[in-house]
């Protein structure tokens, strides 16, 4: 009998990866290298940049905030490479969960797996959030105006006082519609999606290029001082201070802690990685799609920064929908007007890459055993979409996003985000080490510095998020074991496949004299 230890670092050998993917029970093959990239842009351009720049300046680290971008914008590059690597070697449906189960064994790709789920859950009710709070933006301006109490989440963390406190709100009625209508357009399918997600990254571009192109006319360099109100660091270490200053609830300010709040900005590149499946040339294509789609975002977002703060003093930078109240701010209601429709739009595009993303996951773990393969597992016979998972993902989706905060919603994705980059640079590290001869059809350049680095910058930012963020991924994790050791660990198609193998050559060892 196999051992569990054995069980638990058993990894699913390349060769086999790319087997299966020969099956029948296939997605469409129908993306290319610009689709790949649009996708990677309509994941990534979103809340991070129109909402949450506002709280990350007002809040965390001023006109810093362009550091912030910069710093969070490196460790995205460093994860991005390694993210790239692994797909050109594994193009299957699953990312990151795929490629810790061909090197780290079953146990970390369940980690990751269960940790994706936080990722793209998360941040999809994220993403619903910050399209509410545009949404009424844009109502305010033609005159329509949601009661309150069905616009925000009933409560919010108070960086003043540091604790919660009640907002008077009951419900975020827009978030949990637009998820709904998303979740709806999902399951119809992806050649529809990506369409519509082209059309939708067009039009965000060129908000993003307005308000810097427009925005630039604006700026008063007197906003940029001070540079760092909150100084350049901010990183804590369960709680104790190792550099910077804190709020009034204990939690990192600064420039690094910025970083950390605004890194959800890039989340979006790792998403091009679960279309792997559904890629022309997997292994060309999807490093293409993942790097071009981040380096451009990373120069948007520092000039959108630069703009953004030298056009508004950071304190009184508007926290719902910063981008395009700083152009009411500047007396123009027709920028903000069409800020507000753009940045609707753009949000729109992530949401849709983000929650096409996690039943892909979800099927990759019930092809392996991992989750029941009836419900993830189901491929709709006429739409070819992972259609159950895609409407529990949806279901999901709206009631976090109805009922909890902005703020936690982000930093809980961004922490678990950061340790699904953390993992992914481990892994490559691994197969670095113990298989150097793999054919890698893409490898990032820098040597082992490369993953390393990632690790390291990921890490560092985990440090700079308020530490209840390391509670909550602790009791997610937690959650996730139990899964796994009352269920996957039972029903690993691996497992049972080891099994078969060992009672198939048991007799004969047994009739041997
Ligand atoms: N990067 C994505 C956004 O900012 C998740 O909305």
């Amino acid at each position: 009998m196999s051992t569990l230890r054995e069980q638990l670092f058993a990894r699913k050998p390349l060769s086999l990866l790319l087997e299966e993917m020969k099956g029948d029970n296939r997605l469409r093959r129908v993306l290319g290298p610009v689709q790949l990239s649009s996708l990677g842009v309509g994941a990534i351009i979103g809340t991070g940049i129109f909402v949450l720049t506002g709280q990350a300046a007002h809040d965390k680290a001023g006109p810093a905030l362009i550091l912030s971008f910069v710093v969070s914008g490196i460790a995205c590059i460093f994860a991005a490479l390694c993210y790239a690597e692994f797909a050109s070697m594994a193009p299957v449906a699953g990312s990151a969960y795929t490629y810790a189960y061909a090197t780290m064994g079953e146990l970390f790709a369940w980690i990751i797996g269960w940790d994706l789920v936080l990722e793209y859950t998360v941040t999809s009710a994220t993403v619903s959030h910050g399209w509410s709070h545009y949404f009424q933006d844009f109502g305010s301006i033609i005159g329509l105006h949601l009661p309150h109490r069905l616009g925000f989440a009933p409560f919010d963390y108070d960086p003043s006082l540091g604790r919660f406190v009640s907002t008077g709100a009951v419900v975020d009625l827009p978030a949990i519609l637009i998820a709904l209508i998303i979740t709806a357009i999902l399951v119809k399918g992806i050649r529809e999606s990506a369409t519509f997600n082209t059309t939708m990254v067009a039009i965000k571009l060129a908000v993003v290029l307005l308000v810097i192109g427009l925005g630039a006319f604006y700026v008063n360099p007197e906003n940029w001082k001070p540079f760092a109100p909150f100084g350049f660091s901010g990183v804590s270490f369960f709680g104790h201070t190792v550099f910077g200053q804190t709020d009034a609830g204990g939690h990192p300010l600064g420039m690094l802690a910025g970083a950390a709040i605004i890194f959800f900005a890039y989340i979006g590149f790792d998403s091009v990685s679960t279309h792997a499946e559904e890629a022309r040339n997997p292994q060309r294509d999807v490093p293409i799609g993942i790097v071009t789609s981040l380096l451009l975002c990373t120069v948007l977002y520092i000039a959108v920064s630069a703009v953004l703060t030298g056009m508004v003093r950071y304190d009184r930078i508007d926290i719902d929908a910063p981008v395009s109240n700083a152009f009411a701010q500047a007396g123009l209601p027709w920028a903000q007007f069409l800020i507000s429709l753009g940045a609707l739009a753009g949000i729109t595009s992530v949401l849709l890459v983000m929650m096409l993303s996690q039943p892909r996951v979800l099927l990759a773990m019930a092809r392996d055993g991992m989750l029941p393969p009836r419900f993830f597992g189901a491929v709709h016979a006429k739409f070819r979409t992972p259609w159950k998972s895609t409407i529990l993902t949806g279901l999901i989706v709206s009631v976090l996003a109805g009922f909890l905060p902005l703020r936690i919603l982000a930093e809980l994705t961004n922490i678990g985000t950061l340790l699904a980059f953390v993992i992914v640079c481990t892994s490559v590290l691994i197969m670095r080490v113990a298989d150097p001869q793999a054919h890698r059809p893409f490898k990032a350049p820098g040597g082992l510095a490369t993953p390393i680095l990632g690790i390291l910058f990921c890490l560092l930012l985990m440090f700079s998020l308020p530490v209840e963020n390391w509670w909550r991924l602790f009791i997610w994790l937690g959650v996730g074991f139990v899964i796994y050791f009352s269920y996957s660990r039972y029903h690993s198609v691996m497992a049972k496949e080891r099994a078969r193998a060992e009672a198939a050559t048991l007799p004969a060892a047994a009739s041997r004299p």
